[in-house]
């Protein structure tokens, strides 16, 4: 028999729902809100009050286009966290009432989890290699900067974790200072594509062993940003590309430089990227020319699912329902999973 989930994501500012039958992806919605853009960042209120309009049509319209009924669904899966409480709490109540309503077990996932596991989504017409395990994947995306091993699909070890920013935390910030709106990742990524890569050195963050760190790249930044602009009010808008194109390279130099750690402390080279920095072009380009260097077996994500979407919350929840690993009613949103 097939198995059907239906899978809500909400833990940030974006609702999606998916349905995914036996591994493959029948429908993935994704509803953004465009209301935090000029706000610099995610406004936590605004975010759980547009979940709470959009999560039923995006629910219906993901069922349409699936060509499911709901009672084809057998289970719900959820981010559980990290995440937004109020976000989350919008998503966890759904899935719950769904649930509830066609008698059917519900999911908890790990949304940290879920973007690793995004490699495993399968696609009707598109083949894909899946990983091997032990899998080797740096996650970077708005809120984490993590060094994970997976054992298994549900069994996963982080060995590195940024010590205050994340990676797509820097990119969305130092947009910020150039006067980028929320979130300023894509566009640096593309005005970098025109720009120099060594017109400007900003401080490399160092850190021991397979952390991060990269607050202190923002206000070297910021400073540089100030003392040029005391000279020259029009420096940004001269040298955008330039300036894009110096920022990405500090940051995916340093992501490089710790994914090579990582794999050789390790030994693992079936190695990926996850997360919505991974939809990085520079980023991508990187790793591959490290791919080829170091013989890596490279996984690196479709487009679709580097950002946060549900479908690769609902191929997690596919993995737990094989294993029968179901939750209870009682269960509540965690902020820090
Ligand atoms: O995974 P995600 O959708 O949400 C979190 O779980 O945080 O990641 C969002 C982050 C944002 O910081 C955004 O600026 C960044 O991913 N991002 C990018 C690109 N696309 C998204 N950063 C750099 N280049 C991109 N092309
Ligand atoms: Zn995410």
């Amino acid at each position: 028999m097939a198995i059907t989930i239906l899978a809500i994501e909400s833990s940030c500012d974006d609702t999606s729902v998916a349905i995914i039958r036996d591994g493959y992806v029948l429908s993935n919605l994704i509803a953004s809100q465009a209301i935090h853009m000029s706000y610099g960042g995610v406004v936590p209120e605004l975010a759980s009050r547009a979940h709470q309009a959009n999560i039923v049509p995006v629910t219906h319209e993901a069922i349409l286009k699936a060509g499911i009924k709901t009672s084809d669904i057998n289970a719900v899966a959820f981010t559980r966290g990290p995440g937004l409480l109020g976000s989350l709490l919008v998503g966890t109540s759904f899935a719950k009432g769904f649930a509830l309503s066609l008698e059917i077990p519900l999911i908890e996932v790990n949304h940290l989890q879920a973007h690793v596991l995004a490699h495993f989504i399968l696609e009707k017409g598109r083949e894909t290699r899946l990983p091997s395990f032990p899998f080797l994947c740096l996650l970077v995306s708005g809120g984490h900067t993590r060094m994970i091993v997976m054992k298994s699909h549900l069994e996963m070890e982080v060995i590195g974790n940024t010590i205050d920013d994340a990676a797509g935390e820097a990119f969305d910030k130092c947009g910020k200072v150039m006067g980028f709106s929320y979130p300023a990742g894509p566009l640096i990524d593309k005005l970098a594509k025109d720009g120099n890569k060594n017109a400007f050195r900003f401080a490399k963050p160092s850190v021991k062993g397979l952390d991060f760190s990269f607050s202190g790249l923002k206000t070297s930044f910021l400073y540089f940003l100030r003392d040029r602009l005391k000279e020259d009010p029009d420096f940004i808008d001269r040298n955008k590309a330039d300036l894009c194109a110096s920022l990405q390279f500090v940051i995916v130099s340093v992501l490089i430089g710790k994914l090579a750690k990582a794999a050789a402390l390790t030994g693992i080279k079936e190695i990926g990227i996850a997360g919505g920095v991974s939809a990085n072009s520079g980023l991508r380009n990187a790793i591959k020319e490290e791919a080829d260097k170091r013989n890596w077996n490279l996984f690196i994500p479709d487009i679709n699912y580097t950002t946060d979407n549900a479908a690769m919350i609902g191929i997690t929840g596919y993995y737990k329902y094989l294993r029968g690993e179901f939750s209870d009613h009682s269960i509540t949103p965690l902020a820090r999973y």
